[in-house]
């Protein structure tokens, strides 16, 4: 057994202009919390350290957006994001945000400490400047061609098509994001780190020291980060929101908000020691403490070459041990995108899935991005649930324990002579623990939660071969000691899936009157994570159980096809929102207007064209008389829907025959951005039907 280690575990910190989505969950949250939680259960000194990124431009540019301050902006998120978190059963020590006080200090010091060594290079330099906007120009309000790949729609720090990080400076055909204008140049000062002087202890921590135990993905990005050449980079912008520079000549200057957000780990830690009472330097500065930070691909470079070279240039701080990033996950077949609004939301699906938390964190651990961008689809969530979750793991349980009470009153049975399968089986279950935790600790997740199923899996087996149901009639003895052997399984799963299965393991917990909060005293039986390899009995004889609880629900068909109908409304009402204005036709002439018609009138009824799928034929009230016109609105309503509505006609179109149908005139239709169709109508109900529209 490993000797306990003080463990601190960061996650990035989620930029406050969204709430937190499937993708922030798969690649960062999921994977921290379960290695957050193994460490603890293993008897670490573990802190998960969390906080939201409150600066930086796009929450600017949304405050103005919405005609509201960044500070009106940050407090909404900041609440929705650290809410989701805590009912989603991430376990945070501490969860933060940049906009506390805490932080401004922590980060001003560090950013003192560092000029006051001389660590950055102070520089004027041109920089690319709006005059209308009246603003200097960088990171996201600058767009333009991205000197690496050729993607069009760059932003001035990060290209999002190769993940190239730049300066806005080195855009081609840079436009500024506010007015759409070419950006001028001019002077102002800014503080630059020289990664470039760090170059060869990067090369050689990096290069050298992790190309072993980093994952090939980070080890790739930060080689070719390091091999094209490091170049200094602005630690401060021409902004006003963010941390105020803290030297002489630093008006009207932030803190680059990529220097402040990861310097947010360490304030959260010290907010964290406040509270508890405790020290928060040696979780940073303790050389045996291991630093490990949890982050998506795009966040490589910050967390591998500028966060650690900060640290370094500062002098007293530990460098990470390892930064497990992840690829990316996309959701049905589309990257998942914030703006575009294609995302599974983490408060939509706690409000709709209640009580399935683990449901979620059991299909995006088992797809989780560890390797490549990997898919999210609602049919798989659902087989996953409903083949993996119910029909194994859920099925397993729920035989164990509802025999147990059949049979034994939910009393623990005595084994009476152990079989070969038997001592096998035990044996078995012996070597989960370590199986799990070489996986943990090699940050493939997937694969750790493929075999905490493989036990599961093991237990439903035993129980199909030994077949206690049948033995029952003819062997009491045999079935207890089958039952017995079952509940050891049973037993063992409660305490190794609580790191992926949390909410899971404290109901079985219960069930099986274990280790949780609700259990006596006297009954309450702690097995530990390693304690599963080394006691022989988890759950002893004369134990009494609890009564069967369903620990997983099958997801019907349409619980699905209600999120597919969720996802095609915002695909469609973001593909109206983006849609191009046709352009304007040819010029008619006043004469040529007063050629039309257009009365009031009102459907009087309607019925659908039988074998058409988009027509209605309507008797429509035009005020003149009753005629007969034939819309194609059939997909947008019912014919139940439009009778009596208001509409408005143009009634001297020539008629003309549809399916055999004569229709005389045409009535006047527009669509919502979801595509439906809807109607031209008076704004006012009571306007009379033949009045002309001029
Ligand atoms: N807000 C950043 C993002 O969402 C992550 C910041 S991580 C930190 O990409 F290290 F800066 F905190
Ligand atoms: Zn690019």
């Amino acid at each position: 057994m490993n000797t306990p280690k003080r463990y601190t575990i960061t996650t990035a910190l989620p930029y406050t202009n969204g709430a937190i989505h499937i993708g922030h969950l798969a690649g960062v949250y999921v994977p921290a919390d379960i290695y957050a939680r193994y460490l603890r259960l293993t008897g670490n000194d573990v802190i998960l350290i969390g906080g939201s990124d409150e600066h930086g431009v796009p929450i600017t540019i949304k405050a103005k957006n919405e005609g509201v301050t960044p500070q009106d902006i940050v407090d909404k998120y900041h609440a929705i994001i650290k809410k989701s978190f805590e009912d989603f059963g991430i376990t945070y020590d501490n969860y933060s945000r940049t906009s506390a006080q805490v932080h401004h200090k922590t980060a001003s010091e560090f950013f003192t400490t560092l000029n006051d060594k001389e660590e950055f290079v102070e520089e004027v330099t041109e920089q690319l400047y709006d005059a209308e906007a009246n603003q200097f120009l960088a990171d996201r309000f600058v767009v333009g061609t991205c000197p690496k790949c050729g993607n069009e729609e760059s932003y001035g720090d990060q290209c999002e098509n190769c993940g190239t990080s730049h300066n806005a400076t080195d855009l081609i055909n840079p436009k500024s994001a506010l007015t759409g204008n070419t950006p001028t140049l001019k002077q102002t000062k800014h503080w630059f780190l020289p990664l470039d002087k760090h170059e060869a202890f990067l090369k050689e921590w990096i290069l050298e020291g992790h190309k072993k135990d980093w994952k090939s993905n980070v080890y790739g990005q930060c080689k070719s980060w390091i091999d094209d050449g490091l170049r200094p980079r602005a630690v401060t912008r021409d902004l006003n929101w963010g941390i105020p520079v803290p030297a002489e000549g630093g008006e009207g200057k932030v803190l680059y908000v990529w220097f402040d957000a990861p310097i947010g780990y360490i304030s959260s830690t010290v907010e964290w020691a406040e509270r508890e009472g405790k020290d928060w330097e040696p979780y940073w500065k303790d050389k045996d403490t291991k630093l490990v930070h949890f982050i998506g691909k795009d966040n490589i470079v910050f967390h591998c070459i500028i966060f650690p070279a900060m640290l370094k240039a500062e002098g007293s701080y530990i460098l990470p041990e390892n930064v497990p990033a992840n690829e990316f996950l996309n959701l049905e077949g589309n990257k998942l995108s914030t703006s575009k609004n294609w995302a599974v939301w983490l408060p939509d699906y706690l409000e709709e899935f209640p009580g399935q938390q683990d449901v979620l964190r059991y299909v995006l651990t088992a797809n989780a991005p560890e390797t490549k961008d990997n898919d999210f689809t609602w049919k798989d969530f659902q087989a996953r649930n409903n083949n993996e979750l119910v029909a194994i793991f859920g099925n397993f349980i729920n035989r164990v324990v509802v025999l147990t009470n059949k049979y034994y009153d939910g009393v623990v049975p005595t084994a009476n002579a152990l079989s070969q399968v038997d001592e096998e089986t035990l044996a078995a279950v012996k070597a989960y623990p370590d199986v799990i935790s070489s996986s943990i600790e090699r940050y493939r997740f997937r694969e750790a939660q493929q075999e905490l199923m493989n036990l599961a899996r093991l237990g439903n087996k035993y129980l199909a071969d030994e077949e206690p149901w049948k033995v029952i009639k003819v062997d009491e003895a045999r079935t207890q000691t089958i039952m017995y052997v079952a509940l050891q399984i049973a037993s063992a799963l409660a305490t190794l899936c609580e790191p992926f299965l949390p909410f899971t393991s404290e109901k079985l917990k219960n069930i099986l009157n274990v280790g949780s909060s609700d259990s006596t005293e006297e009954n309450c039986i702690e097995n530990s994570w390693n304690e599963i390899s080394t006691k022989n009995i988890l759950l002893p004889s004369g134990h009494q159980i609890g009564k069967a609880e369903l620990l997983f629900s099958k997801i019907e068909d349409q619980t699905i096809q209600a999120q597919l109908d969720k996802l095609k409304a915002s695909k469609k009402a973001n593909e109206a929102a983006n849609k191009e204005v046709e352009p304007q036709k040819d010029t008619i002439t006043f004469e040529d207007f007063t050629k039309l018609d257009i009365r009031v009138g009102t459907i009087l009824e309607a019925e659908k064209m039988p074998k058409a799928k988009k027509l209605l034929v309507l008797k429509v009230d035009t005020g003149i008389d009753v005629r007969t016109i034939v819309s194609g609105i059939a997909e947008s309503f019912t014919a139940e829907e439009v009778v009596g509505k208001k509409v408005t006609v143009l009634v001297n179109l020539a008629p003309r025959k549809l399916r055999g149908v004569e229709s005389q005139g045409m009535i006047l239709m527009t669509e919502t951005p979801e595509g439906k169709l809807v109607f031209v109508n008076p704004d006012d109900a009571n306007a009379v039907n033949g009045l002309q529209i001029s």
